[in-house]
């Protein structure tokens, strides 16, 4: 369900552009400060209502002005997607001229958005891989966003009573948090079970080991947020005094995380900054491939700055993975490396030179 027609207005350094994109590869390119970032910048604000830059969205109104007004078209839906942002109202969305709220945009123009920040994955807080796992899941299973309220929300319930210092309800709030985390740790484990396996799937086909040697050896392990193969709830009975002291719940899958080891080492402390980009991009493809395959969600696929950091052999090692991916997919790199004789070889390939589309 690939958006193809967008209008701009009053968005970041745009006064005004409107252009057509391919359902399948559509590459923008373009000197810094072109304008390529807002672009994408914009393509994921009608998947999310969010910017991926900045979380003040008046940030995103063009100087000067007062608001910013996007329009999207899914021809092949026949639908009309609006958002409006006036500097002083939250932001308005509209699907086919009825209010719909953000969340719902997440499921209807699903998208895997690979920038700045996701390319140190590795070397990111484990709140941020959290986050992404959790995106992929809301987008993947309705079911899940309950499950993950209702754990967050029990889990706010009994850090209030170790706060407070008076723990006599507290095993009330331990089968809590253990119900509802337990179910989430298992939709969690079972979405990154598929995601090594459809990451094994890609290296595979792309044969990147030639390139990266860290490949053959690296561990990537589901951390639940408590060691060992205790359940939940013995885990928060067993550390009530030490929860009591932190005055918060330590262990838990408020703390989960993907750990990625090279001989047993965090590879973070051992990848160099083009392995770490090269990585992460392959793992969040891998996320994109299993939203696919497992629950038949058709994702966009939008990566900014592709090359940057990057040499000539990784570079087309990842282009061509974008081969291999038959939805939409949106990116951006300052240098045009595609001659027409190149282009040709992808799914409908479109360019655009950002400078001359305004
Ligand atoms: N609210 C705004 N109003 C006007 N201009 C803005 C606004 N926000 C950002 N800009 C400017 O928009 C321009 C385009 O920024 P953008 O990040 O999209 O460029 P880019 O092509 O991705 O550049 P780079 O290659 O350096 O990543 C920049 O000059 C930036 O300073
Ligand atoms: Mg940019």
């Amino acid at each position: 369900m690939p958006l193809t027609k967008i209008s701009l207005k009053r968005f970041r350094c745009f006064e005004e552009l409107e252009f057509d994109l391919s359902p399948g590869i559509n590459f923008f390119h373009g000197p810094n400060g072109s304008g390529k970032t807002s672009i994408l910048e914009s393509i994921f604000l009608f998947s999310s209502g969010k910017s991926f830059k900045s979380s003040n969205l008046s940030s995103l109104i063009r100087y000067d002005d007062t608001n910013f007004y996007l329009k999207a078209f899914d021809s092949e839906r026949g639908y009309i997607l609006e958002i409006t942002k006036d500097l002083s109202k939250p932001i308005s969305v509209l699907l086919n001229n009825t209010k719909t709220t953000t969340s719902k945009l997440i499921r209807e123009f699903p998208c895997t958005t690979i920038h700045n920040n996701t390319f140190s994955f590795a070397d990111a807080s484990p709140d941020f891989r959290r986050k992404l796992l959790d995106r992929s899941i809301f987008v993947a299973d309705e079911n899940f966003s309950s499950d993950w309220f209702s754990f967050y929300r029990a889990l706010k319930q009994r850090n209030s009573l170790l706060k407070s210092g008076y723990i006599n309800d507290i095993s009330i709030w331990n089968e809590s948090v253990a119900k509802e985390g337990t179910s989430l740790t298992s939709y969690r484990k079972s979405f990154f079970n598929k995601t090594l396996n459809e990451f094994n799937n890609l290296i595979d086909i792309l044969e990147p080991e030639k390139v990266f040697t860290f490949l053959k050896s690296i561990n990537i392990k589901f951390y639940k947020g408590w060691d060992g193969d205790d359940s939940l709830l013995n885990t928060l009975s067993n550390n009530i005094s030490s929860d009591l002291k932190r005055r918060s719940t330590v262990f838990g899958p408020h703390k989960a995380d993907i750990k990625f080891l090279i001989n047993n080492i965090d590879a973070r402390q051992l990848l160099s900054r083009g392995e770490q980009k090269f990585f992460s991009i392959m793992w969040c493809c891998a996320q994109n491939e299993v939203l696919k395959k497992s629950y038949g969600v058709d994702p966009s696929l939008i990566i900014d700055d592709i090359k940057s950091e990057l040499d000539d052999r990784v570079f087309w090692l990842l282009i061509n993975l974008l081969k291999h991916n038959r939805n939409q997919v949106i990116f951006s790199c300052i240098d045009d490396h595609f001659s027409s004789k190149i282009s040709a070889e992808f799914n409908e390939f479109k360019k655009f030179h950002v400078e001359q589309l305004g």
